[in-house]
Order: structure tokens, then sequence, then C-alpha cells
């Protein structure tokens, strides 16, 4: 058994173990990669501050998000599909969290549904949603999240429509996988993602199948989305979600300046910072580039969590340090998971957790809640001049 290290480790068996459809659905960014390569390489530009001779015993990353207690503030983020890196997926990535100490995502695109993780686990999870036409579907998937004790919503508004990832089309992604000559070929090679799978019934969208009403393909993302996704999504019916929710509500999506004073003034618990992986607009700005600006216009206002391009605990550090409260990771976790299952999530959380721990002490710095642009070296032309 190789030993891993760090999160590219994990990265390296998940493609070797999981089928390249799902594979290339984790790693891509929409159309020509720009902003899903810049939110790792923004992520470089930046560097940290040593600091010597300061007392590093007694180092803590635990902190808060939205007033949960976290060992660390790294969430799991949502993600589609995430049971088809691995058999029943996201429970096993909802188990690792919930024992590690911090939150867990379930995506509206999830294999498992809101009531298999909530089976599997015992503290709450958050539910992200996507704003449907079908507004009783809506009302009705808030109510089972609310039944299977999801302490918060995360609302996403930035996949109204799908940026396209050529990958997926070329691959004819699905879930489950159609049996065609390439995917057969492939799969022959990935027998430990087979065996799970046959020994789950969990293989369809689990909130979407027997849930939702005139659904005409309903193993693919990209016709759901087409055919369900609300393109007329505003704010008076963000409000509607948010009264029927009636809890505690997070805003993901947010890449602009005005838009995050509009989610302060909204009253929103949190936004997140993100440009959804690079999955939706390339040609955007990097997550961590926006970051300070949006911090400075909101930062006293609203919990300004961010996500897309972390893929360590130094990554998370630099995040921290430019004014975020909380952190998300995808494909970070997605890797651990396709490659070792519950323990590779794990492996992953652990990775990122020293990684974040080291760093800090290095920096002179001993709890993640005091994390500040003190801890940093930015260039000059980080935020850079866009007119
Ligand atoms: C869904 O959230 C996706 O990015 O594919």
């Amino acid at each position: 058994m190789a030993v891993i290290t760090n999160i590219n480790d994990l990265k390296r068996l998940h493609r070797r173990r999981t089928p390249k459809m799902f594979y290339d659905y984790a790693e891509s960014g929409s159309y020509t990669e720009q902003t899903f390569r810049d939110n790792t390489s923004d992520f470089a530009k930046l560097r940290l501050r040593q600091k010597v001779a300061v007392d590093m015993s007694g180092r803590t990353t635990a902190s808060t998000m939205i007033g949960r207690d976290v060992a660390m503030p790294v969430g799991l983020a949502p993600v589609g599909l995430c049971g088809m890196q691995s058999a029943d997926g996201e429970i096993k990535a909802a188990r690792a969290a919930e024992r590690f100490g911090v939150p867990f995502t379930l995506s509206t695109m999830s294999i498992c549904s809101i009531e298999d993780v909530a089976a599997h686990t015992t503290k709450p999870f958050w539910f992200q949603l996507y704003v449907m036409r079908d507004w009783d579907f809506v009302e009705r998937t808030l109510e089972r999240a609310r039944n299977a004790g999801c302490d918060a919503l995360v609302l996403t508004l930035d996949l109204q429509i799908l940026g396209q990832r050529h990958k997926d089309l070329k691959n004819g992604l699905s879930a489950p996988p159609k049996m065609t000559l390439p995917t057969m070929l492939d799969l022959a090679t990935k027998w430990r993602w087979g065996l799970g799978m046959l020994g789950t019934k969990r293989r369809f969208f689990g909130n979407i199948v027997g849930h939702a009403k005139g659904v005409g393909d309903a193993s693919s993302l990209m016709s759901w989305t087409n055919e369900q996704f609300d393109p007329k999504l505003d704010w008076d019916k963000i409000a509607r979600v948010r009264d029927m929710w009636g809890g505690k509500l997070i805003l993901k999506g947010v890449l602009d300046e005005d838009d995050a004073r509009l989610c302060a003034d909204f009253g929103a618990d949190a936004l997140i910072v993100s440009n959804h992986g690079g999955r939706q607009l390339d040609g955007a700005l990097s997550s961590i580039r926006m970051l300070p600006r949006i911090v400075r216009a909101v930062g006293d206002k609203i919990e300004v969590h961010m996500d897309s391009g972390i893929r360590s605990g130094q990554d998370v550090l630099k995040a921290l340090a430019l004014g975020a409260r909380g952190t998300y990771i995808g494909r970070a976790y997605l890797h651990g998971l396709g490659a070792m299952g519950e323990a590779g999530v794990t492996k992953a959380l652990d990775v990122i957790q020293k990684e974040l721990d080291i760093s800090m002490a290095l920096c002179g710095e001993r709890d993640v809640k005091e994390l500040g642009l003190q801890n940093l070296l930015i260039p000059d032309d980080f935020e850079g001049r866009w007119a």
C-alpha cells in the first residue's frame, strides 16, 4: 500500500480506481477550464510569512461556522453524483465528516437520498438546494431535509443553467452509467468500484427519482438541469425559499461585491465566495482572488466562506488569512472517496488538518481564529486592476 502524504496521492488512486466518466466529471471545469486552473494557480501566488521564536505549543484548528463548532473551518462542499465515485459515497463522506467534526453538505443531485444519509449518521448535516421550476418539489424537498434534521440550507445561486464540461458530453455521463462498449472496457479495470456498486441499491439520483414528476431522463444531470432548474431565479424567489425553510441559510456561488452586498442585506447567515470549482462561468476570476474584495465589502455584516481551488491545509490557511470564516473542499475529499471510500475521506481531512496545523505553527500562530493578513505575503498585483 502506497504511503499517502498529500491530496495528490489520493487523486492518483482516485483516477486509477474510479470509472473514467466519474473521475472526469470531478476533475473538469467548463469550456477552456481557465477558471478551473486559476482557482489553484492563484492560491500558489500567495506566500506565507514565516515567524520564528514564538511559542507554538497548544495549537488549535477548532473554530465555528454559522455558530456550529467545527474541528477545523473546512466543510465538505455539496457534490453531485458523489455516490458514483464510490458506492454509497454520500453516506461514507457524511460519516467521515461527522467523525472528524466538520460539516457535510448533501447535494440535491446526490445518489444517496436525504433519508439515506440521515439514517446512517447521528449528527445534523447541511442540505444544498437547487431551485427548480416545480415549487411543489422544492417544498417537499425542504420538508424532507427538515424532517431529516438538516440544520442549515445551502442555496446554490450560480447553477440555474449548466456550464458545458466537454468531457461529460464526450463520455456520455449518466448515473448509473449506460453500458456502451468503451464504458464496459473501462469498468473491466475498475473491479473494486464495480463490486461496491453491485452491493448497493443506490445507483440513481436518490432525491429525484421517485420524488419529482415529469422527469424526462432521470439518469442525465444535463437533461435534468435543462428541464427542471428555474432559469428565472431572482431575489423574490430566494426569499420564498428562505421563508419555506425557516432555518439557517447559506448563499453559495457569489463572486461579485454587489451581489455580496445583496446577500448581506438579505440577512443570510453566510455567503460562499465560489465559482463552482470553475465548472460554470469560464473566464470568471478565481475565488481566492475575489475573496479579499468581498471580505472588505461585507465581512463585518455576514460570515464569508469560500470554496474553489482548495487542495491543501496551506490553501485553507491562505483563505482564512484573507478573511474567510469558513472554507469548503470538493475535489480534495472526492479524491479520498474515489481512492479509498470512507477511510479516504478521513485521510483527506487528516492531511489537510495536519498541513494547516504545521503551517500555522511555522507562521507563528496557535489559533486558527487569529490568522490574518499578518501571515501572508501578497504580490502587488494579486487582486489585479480589472476595469
Ligand atoms: C453540479 O453541481 C456540477 O457542478 O456538476
